[in-house]
């Protein structure tokens, strides 16, 4: 893999695989918002607690004693819990012992998975921009990650990129961000092993749609590839237009597909790092395989903080959506003015923006005078492409913080950048 242009070198002899990754983004970006003083729009984690139920019920737990090591696989009840949350989703009746895998978060549950299933050689698919660790954690198990970009909108609706066809899509001009089809289709080699999809996704906030899903499915079955389906903001959409679908649930994908979730968005419990798999037995097998030797268990307090809000915690997941749909508006708006091009985020808690109209050379430099000039952390994105020379246009901003953070961060902005 080619290392990132920008990407901060170790200078100490790490190993050769995780060279070409240099030190983490979110790290980084944390790290210089706290020496500036800037209010963090970079790393995604809210400024507020999670819900009480969740609090309480881990607190009991440590009271209670639950503090060995829990099971492999999960606390039982963890595990019915969040195969009772799969059938309410009306996705499917599963087992809870032979289907879901309770993992150190969903970050654990992405190592597991690829480091579990991929050989080295094996060829899985990426859509960039993407999470970082996939390309990491595809490292780590000797794998080549093979990408399909995503393109933004174009100012206007119209299509980025010319001739390239937006898949499913009977329109040229898409209002979010999209893939070429045949760049999808061109990507499927004999050594493809598996496809990540990240659904609804970080940083486009773009909810695939039902005709991408099922192109990507036909093209894994043809294939015979796995689908590994990183789901963390299942429950973050805010347009009823674009509901989240699950690749699991389309016909002949259960069987192909490890789909990947977690606490940490939904329930605002990022730091709580409970996260789990849901796979048919062949492909928990893989997972487990992996988790075992990874961390072998999660928490075990923590998961039993975890049952109560599974199943109780709808009416906080609502309230949570309006307070990021009101921050989305006001920071979009607020972007607006200050001259970005903002595309628009349907889901998540980031949203990008095109900041070439301010005239700073790279994604790098705006992103520095931004957190020491104007006092806003914010992420470059070309850390989360492959293809050399994207995303340096862009900047992501993440808007899950309280409405008076997104406030003073906005008036920072308006101060800051206005001409
Ligand atoms: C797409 C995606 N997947 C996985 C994770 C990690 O999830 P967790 O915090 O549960 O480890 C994140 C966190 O930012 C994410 O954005």
């Amino acid at each position: 893999m080619q290392p990132a242009a920008h990407a901060a070198k170790f200078d100490t002899p790490v190993a050769e695989r995780f060279r070409s990754f240099g030190k983490s983004i979110f790290a980084e970006m944390t790290a210089l918002a706290a020496a500036h003083k800037a209010v963090n729009l970079s790393q995604g984690f809210p400024d507020f607690d999670g819900p009480a139920i969740a609090r309480e019920a881990a607190i009991a737990a440590l009271n209670a004693g639950h503090s060995q090591y829990a099971r492999m696989i999960g606390v039982p009840a963890l595990n019915q819990a969040i195969a009772r949350r799969w059938a309410r989703a009306g996705r499917g009746e599963i087992d809870p012992e032979a289907h879901v895998t309770v993992t150190a978060g969903c970050s654990e549950a992405i190592g597991a998975a690829l480091v579990g299933l991929l050989n080295p050689g094996d060829e899985v698919i990426i859509f960039e921009p993407y999470f970082d660790f996939y390309t990491a954690c595809a490292a780590m198990a000797g794998a080549v990650p093979r990408v399909v970009t995503l393109h933004p909108p174009a100012a206007g609706g119209q299509a980025m990129g010319g001739r390239a066809v937006p898949a499913g899509s009977s329109s040229s001009a898409p209002a979010h961000f999209w893939f070429d089809e045949s760049q999808l289709r061109a990507a499927f080699t004999p050594r493809t092993r598996a496809i990540i999809i990240n659904t609804p996704h970080n940083p486009t906030g773009k909810v695939f749609s039902r005709a991408e899903l099922e192109l990507i499915a036909t093209l894994c079955q043809q294939h015979n590839v796995v689908a590994i389906s990183d789901e963390v903001y299942e429950h973050l959409t805010f347009d009823a237009a674009q509901p989240h679908i699950s690749i699991a649930t389309l016909p002949g994908m259960w069987e192909r597909t490890i789909t990947l979730s977690s606490l940490g968005k939904t329930f605002s419990l990022t730091g709580w790092k409970v996260g789990w798999s849901i796979a048919p037995p062949a492909l928990t097998a893989c997972v487990r395989a992996a988790h075992q030797f990874m961390v072998f268990s999660g928490s075990t307090p923590m998961q039993h903080g975890a049952i109560a809000v599974l199943d109780s915690g709808d009416e906080y997941i609502a309230g949570l959506k309006e307070l990021y749909a009101a921050n989305r508006d006001m920071l979009s708006d607020t972007l607006r003015q200050c001259g970005l091009t903002v595309f628009p985020s349907y889901s998540t808690y980031f949203l990008m923006a095109d900041h070439t109209a301010l005239g700073y050379e790279s994604d790098r430099a705006f992103c520095e005078h931004l957190t020491k000039s104007v006092g806003v952390a914010a992420i470059p994105p070309s850390v989360f492409y492959l293809t050399s020379g994207m995303g340096k246009d862009l900047v992501r901003f993440a808007f899950c913080k309280k409405a008076e953070t997104m406030r003073e961060a906005c008036d920072r902005l308006k101060r800051g950048l206005t001409r």
